[in-house]
């Protein structure tokens, strides 16, 4: 007879995990509902954006409704209220990340803007001419254009880690990399480009032993695996809320606590002063000091209200259900004739990459969206990575945890299809 966990095991290869109810999760989802084009509408877009649950929804429309005021401004309830639901939602992401502190969440627009916080504080403050940044090969612009910037403006050059032909980052040329001119280590956590789920806590291991601080760019990972930034060590990790269920523009940057302590602002304004006159400012602590103005307290509520929701389906069984659903698509999509999947690397997340030979990704997505499925087309703010593949761009289908096999299968027929019209 089999044991429990030998019987979990296998649901889990079939893509059912023990007590995950996929069915369940989507009526959460209200889009999910509808029709697009007649069709039922198969959403394979949650890289460039997540659905939101219900609750997320009531969460944001709560508070407009009923607790709508500024944070830390006010003496009145309306404004306490508000500045505890936001801060409540601090401490919720601090948990969630298992960060030690609530202090070291900072609050920002998404994880490009975390990036550029980090660029234009931590870097400015640390790099002069002739020092290094290493970054990888299959990196967002997001996590390109911040470091360009910062290397015109301090002299110091960037440098990149290789990756191999399935889209695997070379670390032994990483290790070539770090030197005595490193200043500063940033990498994805998982590409959205390719799926890759890189090896975040080696590399932060290896620049460390350099004395090297390493950001990580979490806006891929943190929907479809539990980050842990103490059992990591990383000094920053960013992520964006939209791609997390929750609202779009609010997104948080992880920081060690003493790193951002020793930061200057990223930018001027209120809420981020203790004291002003015209001759000098003193700066409020930290997380305030690194946000200036009125923040997006709604998505910062309801970044919250996703984080309950998340924690209450268990990260560790969607990880489980999407790890046997980005299975089942890789075998279908493998056994269409002239497709070829853009990114293999042994560990991904639910992300596939891929072009039909003879077919423009475009008239691809064109056609799939006909069938009512929703796929990204282009080059996926990653251009550097698809000229190594030498494509000028991709057809992407993106997994969330709400996403079926006979979604799947659908993708796979419409594909077919495509492949016929232009056969
Ligand atoms: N970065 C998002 C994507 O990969 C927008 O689609």
């Amino acid at each position: 007879m089999r044991t429990i966990n030998e019987l979990a095991a296998q649901e889990t290869l079939r893509g059912r995990p023990a007590g995950f109810d996929v069915e369940r999760v989507r009526q959460d989802f209200p889009i999910l509902r509808q029709q697009v084009h007649g069709k039922p509408l198969v959403y394979l877009d949650s890289a460039a954006t997540s659905q939101k649950p219900q609750v997320v929804i009531d969460a944001v429309t709560r508070y407009y409704q009923a607790e709508n005021s500024n944070v830390h401004r006010g003496i009145h309830l309306l404004s306490e209220r508000a500045t505890e639901l936001f801060e409540d939602a601090r401490a919720k992401v601090a948990r969630f990340l298992n960060a030690s502190d609530a202090r070291e969440i900072i609050f920002v627009r998404g994880a490009t803007e975390g990036i550029n916080l980090v660029a234009q504080s931590y870097g400015k403050m640390s790099l002069k001419a002739g020092d290094e940044i290493i970054i990888s090969a299959m990196e967002h612009h997001s996590n390109i254009v911040p470091w360009q910037i910062l290397c015109q403006e301090t002299g110091a050059a960037l440098r990149v880690i290789p990756i191999n032909d399935d889209g695997e980052l070379l670390m032994d040329e990483f290790k070539k990399l770090l030197n005595a001119r490193t200043r500063l280590v940033s990498v994805v956590h998982v590409s959205n480009a390719l799926g890759t789920i890189n090896p975040v806590k080696q590399i932060i291991e290896m620049a460390h032993s350099h004395g090297v601080p390493v950001v990580i760019d979490g806006a891929q990972a943190a929907p479809h695996l539990s980050v842990d930034v103490r059992a990591l060590d990383c000094d920053f990790y960013v992520l964006s809320g939209h791609k997390l269920f929750a609202p779009t523009g609010i997104g948080i940057v992880f920081g060690k606590a003493h790193l951002l302590e020793a930061m200057p602002p990223y930018q001027g304004g209120g809420d981020m002063i203790l004291s002003v006159t015209f001759e000098r400012t003193l700066y409020n602590v930290v997380p305030f000091k690194f946000e200036a103005g009125t923040p997006h307290i709604a998505g910062a509520i309801g970044l919250g209200a996703a984080i309950d929701y998340l924690t209450e389906v268990g990260l560790d069984k969607i990880a489980a259900y999407e790890r046997g659903l980005l299975a089942h698509a890789t075998d279908a999509l493998a056994a269409i004739p002239g497709l070829r999947i853009i990114g293999t690397a042994k560990e991904k997340a639910g992300i596939l990459s891929f072009v039909l030979d003879g077919v423009h990704p475009h008239d691809i997505g064109t056609i799939l969206d006909q069938d009512g499925i929703a796929i990204r087309t282009g080059h996926h703010c990653a251009q550097p990575v698809l000229q190594r593949f030498g494509v000028p761009a991709t057809a992407r289908a993106s997994l969330a945890f709400y996403n079926t096999r006979e979604e799947i299968d659908a993708l796979a027929r419409a594909i077919h299809k495509v492949t016929t019209l232009f056969g």
